[in-house]
């Protein structure tokens, strides 16, 4: 079976040069777009860099430290004005006017006077916000965790190869150690787009600190927490997407969610209006002079949030709030809410990026416009008669070839050289109303009148718009249910044909567009259809795991580009079209108006930017992008060699926590009902890298040593390997690696700790429960340590036709569930993700198979490709067994499984031979 399934893989790259080896034998030439077989293409950009980023495991060598960025609000804004107390803005008003006497220039003078007026403005005021004129974050660089290919995938499946063009398919330009520490930040790659797992302040900053992007991007979409329930902000399982707020069960136990979580809300409304400012006023400096950001948020804070924006971005920067109508739910309101709102400011309303886009005129009277196409013509043109109300109500009951027309005002507003002449029409003359003149001149109103383009309605005259002289009209701020036409993957996701609406209204192909709450991805999907380049973030891993399932196997139209050396930086093809019916179906449609008419011009034309051409012989895919992660820099020599979250001062506090809670917890669940209990846990008197002491009650009474991983971050090897050392050095029996998360190497370094460093270790995940405090109320005490297994897979090998073919198989997963505590074994078709990397360099991750288990991920790539693909290779990605593929560089494979809750777990595994 598995020779059979090899040979037919190997045959469908086959199809498609097979079929070209005809033609050319038979001499026949094609069309251009007939002679394209179906195969997969994506978009690059060829002209966009991005600063290097080092690959995760270069982190223990990054020197590039950058001390905390401090950001200041506008002083004059923010201390409630009142004088009759000692208050900082009385001080403020006085020194003002002092700089207004004292002005030398009136320029000066000006300045000072109008911050002066602004102080008097009203503004909202909350907890805290007079106090924090500025706040810290951290500086912390980005390392590259991962690199994702649809297109490697299918390369990958289809040749069985090792070599895949890591620079064409993945968009790794492949840097030596050496040069990614040295270069880092500082040497320009070739662009891919961006999954970021961090804090959006933390990695908002990264990106203006370490790279320089301010003043680059050209779109920001946020869709923040609408307000502070639990359940409007997170989705805690990959397959479950009802979340109720206050229920335990579905919190998640993510640390660096849950501390996002705590750290912000602690004084409710008040925190989530400092937690907004903050990273709005980051989304200002990161926005270009024509930018534009829009957030999305229900009544329920609108009027807040508008006023925050208000203040970040200056009230002359408003663009529209933007209605956005929604299924409205069964609640026990008097009135339904049934709309969410989208507030849209640009960076300098002066120098705004403005694309205009359009909707369908409706027949009849318009729903959101109040147009009135309420008129019809007969196909001769003979008559004329406005629709029957069963014709309004149900268009479709209008006779085939009647063309809709409205009867609109033939009058300008203006009399400016207008002939306010007298008109005959049909032997009867009439005039314009006072103070209006015709729209056009004596002859062009002459040229109407010939054209049937005028009529009477008894004392005036009407001019016949007819609805096929243009179908489509600007659209304005309310906006239709565009979510009924989405299935949803994740809780709270934004319909796509709403974020498109934005992008569309604002920027270019090839433009830069941030979302700063990722979610499940939605403006990534987006831009990465529309060819725009993307960056999005999220602090948690459930729908970063949604986002990248998505964009993995999404397919899109391939829209023709312009310049193909530029990519979608060169524009997309727009031509003028018709179908059959005589309808214009192009991105160019004419638009026939009163002048052209009048001035017997030809009409004018209108791109509509969401109609490019496409070529249906291309499907398109995701390009090449990856996911990068805020880590803590190591610490300074001076500080012990302990890792720790970003600042000396914390570690500390953290250790001391974490000891307390073992001494509260003291048992560790060994899994199969085996339980490990410590008793005297205590700091050990002198220490480089230790973390604590303890004997284990139902073990030998020798000491056993315990070393925690960082707050946040995973473990690291170089953590483990200095504990090792000290530990062995020091006669423990054994040593206790516990942490949140841990990075591959240093799970390999403990599972062959015995041989490497001469004492034995147990890594032991610790539930981030613990970083949860009070928020859980029920917490467990024997639910906060346990010992969890690795991805159990097994690799089976044959000889094949160049060489020996590898096959991986995934044969299952412990899973630790924190809260039943139970260490349960899953099988391998269970988990929801599984990725291979064929070549594993022990740094970065290369996904070059991606499986979702008994799932129809890959279904839509599978139907756009049609039959070029063999069936055996779909079964493949959907089930628990890789594809064939042959030993590469490194000789050694490493599997990532994702858990329901987004965790990873990753295991490495040398090929024969292999041990790089
Ligand atoms: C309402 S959802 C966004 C949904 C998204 N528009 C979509 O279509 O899927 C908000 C997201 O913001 C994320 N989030 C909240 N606070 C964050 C922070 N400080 N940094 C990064 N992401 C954050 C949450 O994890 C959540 O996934």
């Amino acid at each position: 079976m598995e020779g059979l399934q090899l040979l037919q893989a190997e045959s469908w790259g086959g199809y498609v040069n097979g079929e070209d080896n005809i033609m050319a034998k038979k001499g026949l030439k094609r069309s251009k777009k007939a002679s394209k077989p179906i195969h997969s293409e994506v978009y690059k950009h060829p002209e966009a860099t991005n600063l290097l980023r080092p690959e995760v495991g270069t982190q223990a060598q990054f020197r590039k430290k950058k001390e905390p960025a401090t950001y200041r609000y506008d002083s004059s804004l923010s201390p409630a004005l009142n004088y009759d107390g000692q208050n900082s803005a009385r001080e403020q008003g006085e020194s003002f006017i002092r700089e207004v006497l004292e002005a030398k220039t009136l320029e000066t003078a000006k300045a000072a006077a109008s911050k002066l007026k602004a102080i008097s403005k009203p503004f909202l005021n909350w907890a805290g916000k007079a106090e924090r004129l500025s706040f810290n974050v951290p500086t912390l660089p980005m390392f590259v965790h991962e690199r994702l290919s649809t297109k490697a995938i299918i390369e990958t499946l289809k040749s069985h190869k090792k070599q895949l063009d890591f620079g064409d398919l993945f968009g790794d330009p492949r840097h030596s150690i050496a040069d990614q520490v040295l270069k880092a930040y500082e040497y320009r790659d070739k662009w891919v787009n961006r999954l970021v797992l961090g804090d959006s302040l933390v990695v908002m900053n990264s990106l203006l600190r370490y790279e320089g992007l301010g003043g680059q991007v050209q779109m920001i979409y946020m869709d923040p927490p609408y307000g502070i329930k639990f359940g409007s902000n997170f989705q805690p399982f990959v397959r479950k997407r009802d979340v109720s707020h206050g229920d335990d069960e579905d919190m998640t136990r993510e640390p660096e969610m849950v501390k996002a979580y705590r750290d912000t809300w602690e004084y409710g409304s008040h925190s989530y209006l400092t937690y907004l400012r903050d990273r709005l006023l980051l989304c200002r400096d990161l926005l270009s002079p024509s930018g534009s950001i829009f957030v999305q948020i229900s009544d329920e804070n609108v009027h807040h949030v508008r006023e925050v924006m208000d203040e970040v971005f200056g009230k002359e920067n408003f663009s529209n709030q933007i209605v956005l109508k929604k299924k409205s739910g069964l609640t026990a309101l008097k009135i339904e809410h049934s709309y969410d709102a989208i507030l849209w400011y640009a960076k300098n309303i002066d120098s705004q990026k403005f694309r205009k886009i359009f909707d369908d005129k409706e027949v009849g009277i318009g729903e959101t416009t109040g147009m009135r196409y309420d008129q019809v013509e007969s196909p001769d043109g003979k008559i004329r008669r406005p629709l029957t109300k069963e014709e309004r109500e149900n268009p479709e009951l209008i006779p085939s070839g009647w063309r809709p027309f409205k009867l609109s005002n033939p009058c300008s507003m203006s009399s400016a050289d207008r002939s306010g002449d007298a008109l005959n029409f049909e032997g009867k003359i009439y005039y314009p109303p006072t103070g209006r003149a015709w729209a056009s001149h004596s002859k062009g109103m002459e040229r109407l009148i010939e054209e049937r383009r005028i009529v009477s309605t008894g004392k005036n005259l009407a001019y016949v718009l007819y609805l096929d002289d243009f179908t489509l009209i600007p659209i304005t701020d309310i906006w239709p249910d565009l979510l009924m036409r989405t299935e949803k993957v994740f809780v709270v996701q934004t319909a796509p044909k709403v974020i498109e609406r934005c992008m569309m209204l604002t920027t270019d192909p090839g433009d830069l567009v941030l979302d700063p709450t990722c979610g499940s991805g939605t403006t990534a999907y987006v831009a990465e259809e529309w060819g725009r380049r993307w960056i999005t973030i999220d602090t948690s891993r459930v729908p970063l795991a949604l986002a990248r399932q998505r964009l993995l196997t999404a397919t899109f139209p391939w829209y023709e580009l312009k310049d193909n050396e530029k990519g979608p930086a060169g524009g997309f093809v727009y031509e003028r079209k018709q179908n059959g019916k005589g309808e214009e179906v192009g991105g160019i449609v004419p638009h026939v108006t009163l002048k052209n008419i009048a001035n017997n011009e030809p009409p004018e034309e209108e791109v509509l930017f969401d109609r490019p051409e496409t070529d249906n012989k291309i499907v398109r895919v995701t390009g090449p992008f990856v996911v990068e992660a805020t880590i803590p820099t190591p610490v300074d020599i001076d500080n012990d060699g302990i890792e720790d979250s970003g600042t000396g001062e914390q570690y500390g506090s953290f250790v001391e926590r974490m000891l307390e809670v073992l001494r509260q917890s003291p048992v560790l669940e060994v899994g199969g009902g085996k339980k490990v209990s410590f008793k005297n846990i205590r700091p050990p008197a002198k220490t480089l890298s230790l973390s604590a002491e303890a004997l284990v009650a139902n073990g030998q009474d020798k000491p056993v040593a315990i070393v925690f991983g960082p707050e946040s971050g995973a473990v690291s090897e170089k953590l483990v390997h200095e504990a090792a050392k000290e530990a062995n050095l020091k006669r423990y029996s054994h040593l206790y690696v516990i942490g949140f998360a841990i990075q591959p190497n240093a799970r390999h370094f403990i599972d062959n700790c015995e041989a490497v460093a001469g004492i034995t270790a147990t890594y032991v995940q610790a539930t981030p429960d613990l970083m949860m405090g009070d928020l859980l109320k029920n917490m467990r005490s024997s639910q906060i340590f346990s010992v969890c297994g690795l991805p159990e897979i097994k690799v089976h090998s044959k000889a094949g036709k160049d060489g020996k073919q590898y096959q991986v198989e995934l044969l299952g997963l412990d899973v630790f569930d924190p809260v039943t505590m139970e260490v349960a074994h899953r099988k391998g078709e269970d988990v929801p993700a599984w990725f291979l990397d064929t070549d594993y360099n022990d740094l970065c991750f290369h996904v070059c198979q991606a499986f979702f288990p008994r799932t129809g991920a890959w279904e839509n790539l599978k139907k756009a490709l049609k039959s070029t693909h063999d069936e055996a290779v779909w079964e493949h990605l959907a089930g628990t067994k890789s594809a064939p593929f042959e030993a590469g560089e490194y000789k050694q494979i490493s599997v990532k499984v994702i858990d329901d809750r987004g965790n990873e777990l990753v295991v490495v595994k040398k090929l024969e031979g292999g041990g790089k």
